[in-house]
This record gives C-alpha cells, structure tokens and sequence, in this order.
C-alpha cells in the first residue's frame, strides 16, 4: 500500500494496521534512522521501535547509535538527551509538546540560586530535566542507577538531588547519606499513585510481588509494608522501568502488582506472558507519553519533524554530566 492510502485526517484516526507498519519502517530504513521508544509508549509505537527501554538504556543507544537520524518517541527531555548526546545527528521527536511535569518542576535559574546556598555542593540531576538544568548539573542520573551516582560522589561532599522528592528519597535510604539535600519536585502521574491504595491493593493480592517505580507517591509506603511484615519484603522491588522487565523475567511469582505508568503493562506482559500483571493505579497514564500517535510519528518520518534543536553552548555545558550518567551503574534497561 502507498503512503497516500493512509488517511491522516484527524492526525488521531489513523490505524495502525499492517499498511502504517510497512510505511514506517520504510521510511525509517529510507532516512537511515534509528527508532528508540520508551517503556510508556503506546504498544503499537513500543512494538514498532528498533529499541524500547528506559531512559538510561535508549540515552545509551542513541549515544552509541551509527543512524544519522534518531526518532525519538518519548518526551521533550528524552529527545534532547540523546541530541546532547549525539550533536551531530538529527534528532526527531514526533511531537514537541510532549513535556513532562516532573522536567518542569525546577528551572535553570532555580538551580542557580540553590547552588549558591550550597557552594562546594556536588549536583545531581534526574535525566527528567531540561537541558538548561543539565548544564548547570555536576552528573545526571535515571532511576535505574541514582544509587550508583550519588555512591560514587566521596561521602564528605554535599549534594544536591533535584527534581524529584520520592527517587530523592529513596537515594537517601539506599546510601545512607545524610549531607543530600533534596528538591521538592513530583511527577503528577507517579506522585498520583498513592500508598493508602498500594496497601489495599497489596491486601487483596497477597502473594502477588510489588515493582514499584521510585517516582511513585507510595514507594516509602511500600518499604514500610516490607519492614513491618505486612508483606514479605522478598516481594518488594523498588525499580526503574528497564529493571521491571529484567525482574519479570525472574521472579517466580504468578501476579505482580506494577505501581508507574500504566503503559510499561505491555513490555511486562510481553516479557512474562504466564504472570499477571495489574497496574496498582490504572489511571496512572501520562498524557505527555501519549501525545506520540501512530499518526504523529508517520508525520514525523513523512515531514521530518518535530526537529529537536539544543542551543550548542548549553549542550556543551551539559554533556559532561550527561555523559557521566551514561557510563555509571546498570547496563540494562532496554531490549
Ligand atoms: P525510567 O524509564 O528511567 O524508569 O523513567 C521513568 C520515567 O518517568 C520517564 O518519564
Ligand atoms: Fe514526566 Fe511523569 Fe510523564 Fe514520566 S510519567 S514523562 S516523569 S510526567
């Protein structure tokens, strides 16, 4: 089927059938780019990718990439990373609208006269941060290996971990440091999934294991659950979403309750097929993740668009602590 068959009009109406398929992928092949898709994609754009996986493994293979062009589905800081990462390639997210609240909870100039409460502080950023935030950041970090970086700062340095209050949390747990300082910022879909709800829902399924994403509002509530016995804590994971998908492969259980984004479901039941899987909150979607249609990236390929620019002083201001996040901790993440 041609191109012109597909009807693009609503930009929402168009089907992901075996005809879009076969479109992408040839365009893909034909602007010699690379397809990554993170875990909270759609499953149709999750399906399509070359690479799906978590922030720390696509930022890796968009590092490592040999296409001139790297189509990005997930959100604007994503897609920015990798163009950091990568100046010299064309980086191309399928709607620059998609933001995430989390990214927008601190800014450049907040950072700055946080700094300059804390002078001599060693910064660490979530990769969830704008570039502008990047450049004014020491060593950056995903959910994944947040342990590893800020275990790697000497233990008598100050550090400042920004954005996010619930992974700071649990960065301060898993050290034990008591010199981090920690920015009060939340995602309104993670921060949403709340611990009176994990506790109901831990209640009614017993047996069943708890991944929950560090973001999440209940992540201190889940530890609790462990440390008191309410649920054996051997059933307790605190994961990034790539290690959600490496621990399904090996967990013995039948059912597991997933507290994050309710789109990590299908590379989970993907990987496990005879275990259950069930979101502890199923309105737990965000918006921005899913602003990437299957008409928004046949758009993208046709039209070459939304093209992803980073002002070359602050990309190279931040891509030293880019890249130190990109060589610390974990290596997978990602199929
Ligand atoms: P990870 O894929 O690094 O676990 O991040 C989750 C997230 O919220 C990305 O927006
Ligand atoms: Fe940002 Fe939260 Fe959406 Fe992830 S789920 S992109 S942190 S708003």
């Amino acid at each position: 089927m041609t191109a012109e068959l597909i009807d693009l009009t609503p930009l929402g109406g168009v089907v992901a059938d075996a005809a879009w398929r076969d479109e992408v992928r040839r365009l893909v092949d034909e602007r010699d780019a690379v397809l990554l898709a993170h875990n909270y994609q759609l499953p149709e754009i999750q399906d399509i990718a070359d690479h799906t996986g978590d922030s720390l493994a696509l930022s890796r293979i968009a590092a490592a990439s040999e296409a001139s062009t790297i189509v990005f589905c997930g959100v604007h800081f994503m897609a920015e990373t990798a163009k950091i990462l990568a100046p010299d390639k064309t980086v191309l997210i399928p709607d620059a609208r998609a933001g995430c609240s989390l990214a927008d909870s601190i800014t450049g100039a907040q950072l700055r006269a946080w700094k300059a409460e804390h002078p001599g502080a060693v910064v660490v950023s979530y990769v969830n941060t704008t570039a502008e935030v990047k450049a004014e950041t020491d060593i950056c970090c995903t959910s994944s290996n947040a342990v590893d970086v800020v275990a790697s700062i000497p233990a008598d340095r100050e550090v400042l971990f920004c954005p996010d209050q619930f992974l700071g949390a649990h960065v301060r747990r898993e050290t034990g440091r008591d010199n981090i300082h920690i920015w009060a910022g939340e995602c309104h879909v993670h921060a949403g999934i709340n611990g009176p709800e994990l506790a109901e829902r831990a209640a009614a399924n017993p047996d069943a294991d708890l991944f929950i994403h560090p973001e999440c509002g209940c992540a201190t509530s889940a530890l609790y659950l462990a440390g008191e016995g309410i649920v054996p804590s051997e059933q307790v994971k605190i994961l990034s979403t790539g290690d959600m998908v490496a621990q399904a492969k090996a967990t013995k259980a039948k059912s597991v309750l997933v507290a994050t984004e309710v789109g990590m479901l299908h590379q989970l039941r993907q990987a496990a097929p005879g275990i259950e899987f069930k979101a502890v909150n199923d309105r737990a979607s965000c918006g921005y993740m899913k602003m990437i249609t299957p008409a928004a990236l046949l758009r993208a390929l046709r039209e070459n668009r939304d093209e992803v620019h980073v002002d070359p002083e602050t990309a190279a201001r931040a891509r030293g602590a880019v890249q130190r996040m990109v060589e610390i901790g974990n290596p997978g993440g990602g199929e």
